[in-house]
């Protein structure tokens, strides 16, 4: 088989780029190693900034996203007895969308089928060739049958445990990691959110979050340790434990319900560098990693697409590749400030177990200096919004 870009990975990034080149004639296949019902099963992200919304409006999948997403105009932040509002819209002028990664990826899949797309299910034993050469080409098998793509590009969507980073000769590649003490355990439940708004909670018993996916669909998470394990927090005892770390007034009108999904994620860092390598190019988790605080992991991986795609959109129309060959550059300068706005607050808002009393001083002091600077909020609404492309 032959296509002009074949993309490893079906999730939100593959699809997103599958399906924004496929509205500019440029053809591509898409491998995804797992089914369609396991990659919706993934509960992830649940915040979009600006400029991911307007990347699924160019795609052409934005209508259930307009319809039904949930505008965000600030969030909440608590700590002790104490909470305050990061105003976006009057800060930075902009705001968040509240919609699921769930439902994003579904919106894609659903427009690359109706454009019969192709996508391939349970491939396995993907392998990448010749990408420092003219013809690159991948070879995988599925239902047992070896099968071969030949390709002008090939792009590795395919997270952070995929082959295309690995594909990258170790000497070329330069790794960047910090991973956290801690990880975070997540519930979702058929209950109203507690807040309109998201709480992000420092509390001395470790971070806690209240977020949401629509009116009767919330999402929480806490801080937990590494060596936990969902199955040893049971209902009653994750409830428990998040209304500790929330303010008294949200714990007493949080309602709480079975969860329907719950899992631990753990927090690191991580950047590969650089993203292109001859004919192949990285996008989102493959070649990067966020703590999720601060919603970043998705958000980043849009602006991977939307640096690669018009990159893409100047070769096959006007036959330049300046934007190919400055792609890696300009990824990378986005995913640094991703980089560290993530760490910034994840520092902000968990317990370090290492932590000393000096830390602790400091990061007391920086929570209020957040508290009564506007300047100091601005810098965080400007990045937590998203920014700029
Ligand atoms: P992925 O979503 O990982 O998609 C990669 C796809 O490639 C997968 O479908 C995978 O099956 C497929 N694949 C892998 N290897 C191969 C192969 N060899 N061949 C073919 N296909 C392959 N971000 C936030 O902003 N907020 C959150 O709350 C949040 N929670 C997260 C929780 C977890 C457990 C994880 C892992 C991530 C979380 N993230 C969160 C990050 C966010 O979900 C990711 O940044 C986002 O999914 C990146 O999209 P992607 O398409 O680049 O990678
Ligand atoms: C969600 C996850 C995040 O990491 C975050 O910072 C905000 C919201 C969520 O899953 O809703």
């Amino acid at each position: 088989m032959r296509t002009q870009v074949c993309i490893i990975g079906g999730g939100p990034s593959g699809l997103l780029l599958s399906q924004l080149l496929h509205r500019k004639g440029i053809d591509s296949v898409v491998l995804e190693r797992k089914t369609r019902d396991y990659v919706l099963g993934r509960i992830r992200a649940g915040v979009l900034e600006r400029g991911f919304v307007e990347l699924m409006r160019e795609a052409g999948v934005s209508q259930r996203m307009d319809a039904e997403g949930y505008v965000h105009d600030g969030t909440l932040i608590a700590y002790d007895d104490r909470t305050f509002r990061v105003d976006f819209a009057k800060l930075a002028q902009a705001s968040v969308l509240v919609y699921g990664q769930t439902e994003v990826t579904r919106d894609l899949y659903d427009a690359r089928e109706a454009a019969g797309g192709k996508i391939v299910f349970n491939v396995e034993g993907v392998s990448i060739h010749g990408a420092d050469s003219d013809a690159p080409y991948v070879e995988y098998t599925v239902a047992g049958t070896g099968e071969r793509i030949e390709a002008d590009y090939v792009v590795g969507c395919d997270g952070f445990h995929g082959v295309s980073r690995q594909s990258i000769p170790a000497s070329v590649r330069r790794e960047y990691e910090k991973v956290y003490p801690f990880g975070w355990l997540g519930i979702l439940s058929e209950t109203p959110p507690v807040d309109h708004e998201l709480i992000y909670a420092n509390s001395s018993r470790g971070f806690a979050l209240c977020s949401m996916r629509n009116a009767n669909l919330s999402r929480y998470y806490i801080q937990c340790p590494l060596s936990d394990s969902p199955e040893s927090w049971s209902d009653a005892a994750f409830w428990d434990e998040l209304k500790r770390r929330i303010p008294e007034e949200t714990a007493a009108k949080l309602i709480t319900g079975p969860s329907i999904e719950k899992s631990i994620a753990p927090l690191r860092s991580f950047v590969s560098e650089p993203m292109r390598w001859g004919r192949l190019f990285l996008c989102g988790d493959a070649a990067h990693i966020v703590p999720p605080t601060g919603a970043k992991g998705l958000n980043t991986a849009a602006s991977d697409i939307h640096y690669l795609y018009h990159a893409m959109v100047q070769f096959y129309r006007d036959g330049e590749v300046e934007g190919l060959d400055r792609y890696s550059e300009k990824a990378l300068a986005r995913v640094w400030k991703a980089e560290r706005f993530s760490w910034w607050m994840s520092n902000l808002l968990h317990q370090y177990p290492e932590a000393g009393a000096f830390d602790q001083k400091m990061q007391r002091a920086e929570l209020e200096f957040l508290e009564t600077s506007e300047a100091a909020q601005r810098v965080m609404a400007e990045n937590y919004v998203g920014l700029p492309y």
